[in-house]
């Protein structure tokens, strides 16, 4: 079975190459998703910009948008030839553009074409091929869209799915407000894993930490978090000792910060702007002394032409030394 206890979302502009690293260093067991990548993009753009990641963010699966069977099937041999370690077709996102492309969130109401994709990969590839799926969109009944759904993939082979707990309504909303509008309803993703108590199925949004997560791994077998994890990085510190009965890799953010110093220097050397790495802190520290100063310092200078590690040092050191991370709860 896919090991997908404790999963951080894929997210677009927010999980990029450098976001994950810096995750990585604070749990090592969470599994990690790539923003979405359009088969039209990896199949034409510049792979090894788009496709490219470090080595430390193992395990780490590839996002694929997209429904046409054929380029999801070059698209992800492409990501497996990448080193990663499991492919994930998106069936959530509700934007417009996605829309367009005939994919994302509107693949709820294409059952067959989904699973045509997914059996084009499974044949291409074999690292575990996952979907990423709302309850149902619109005025879909979720008892049925989502079996329906969930069977069609399964049958083809998926080896788990990841379940955003809440409808997406395309008509009128935007996809901050899919986000939040449409009612959770995690029992309905409860009953899925009983109806299919052998596939993994992960549930996704709305979970503000790790405590919810723990209650919901009572019905279900892995849990996603995606803007929790994001904006209160902190909180993936308590995320291997509280989930997996395993020490966290580091005792404090401050040491986290800290390991990935060596990384910033070997991206600034290659041309990274250090504001494209360092705008994944921002929500590094909570509750502790400094923490405003902290964002304030990396948010005045870490932008300025040529802003240097020292940036980062300058700002970690108006921290609290060694200030203890806050049990997350
Ligand atoms: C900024 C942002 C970008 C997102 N981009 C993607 C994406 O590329 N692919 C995807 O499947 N979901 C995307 N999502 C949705 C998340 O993966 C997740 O399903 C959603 O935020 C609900 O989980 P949460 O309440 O834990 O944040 C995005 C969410 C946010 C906030």
């Amino acid at each position: 079975m896919l090991e997908a206890r404790f999963c951080v979302a894929p997210m677009m502009d927010w999980t990029d190459r450098h976001c994950r690293v810096f995750h990585r260093l604070m749990t090592r067991r969470a599994r990690l998703y790539t923003e979405m990548l359009t088969t039209g993009a990896i199949l034409y753009g510049d792979r090894a910009r788009l496709l490219g990641f470090d080595a430390s963010e193992h395990p780490v699966a590839l996002q694929l948008g997209g429904s046409e069977a054929r380029d999801l099937a070059v698209a992800a041999k492409i990501g497996e030839d990448f080193g990663y370690d499991e492919i994930n077709l998106n069936v959530g996102c509700p934007s417009d553009r996605v829309r367009d492309g005939r994919f994302g969130a509107c693949l709820m109401a294409e059952p067959a074409l989904v699973a045509e994709g997914v059996a084009a990969m499974k044949r291409a590839v074999s690292i575990p091929v996952t979907v990423k799926c709302r309850i149902g969109i619109d005025d879909q009944d979720p008892e049925t869209a989502l079996d329906e759904l969930a069977r069609g993939v399964v049958a083809a082979g998926a080896d788990a799915l990841i379940v955003h707990a809440r409808k997406a309504w395309l008509n009128g909303l935007s996809p901050k407000e899919n986000r939040d509008i449409p009612p959770l309803d995690y029992d309905r993703v409860y009953r899925l894993k009983a109806a299919m108590p052998d596939v993994p199925v992960i549930i996704n949004g709305g979970i503000a930490g790790l405590a919810e997560a723990r209650a919901h791994l009572e019905h279900v077998d892995g849990v996603m978090l995606g803007r929790a994890a994001y904006q209160e990085p902190w909180r993936l510190l308590s995320a291997d000792p509280e989930l997996f009965g395993e020490a966290a890799p580091h005792a404090a953010m401050k040491d986290v910060l800290a390991a990935m110093i060596p990384y910033i220097e070997r991206e600034l050397a290659g041309g990274t702007r250090l504001h494209s790495i360092a705008r994944h802190f921002v929500g590094a520290y909570h509750g502790v002394p400094g923490a405003r100063a902290f964002r304030r310092h990396l948010a005045e200078n870490g932008v300025k032409p040529g802003a240097g590690i020292n940036v980062l040092r300058e700002a970690m050191a108006l921290v609290e030394d060694r200030a203890a991370v806050p049990i997350a709860a």
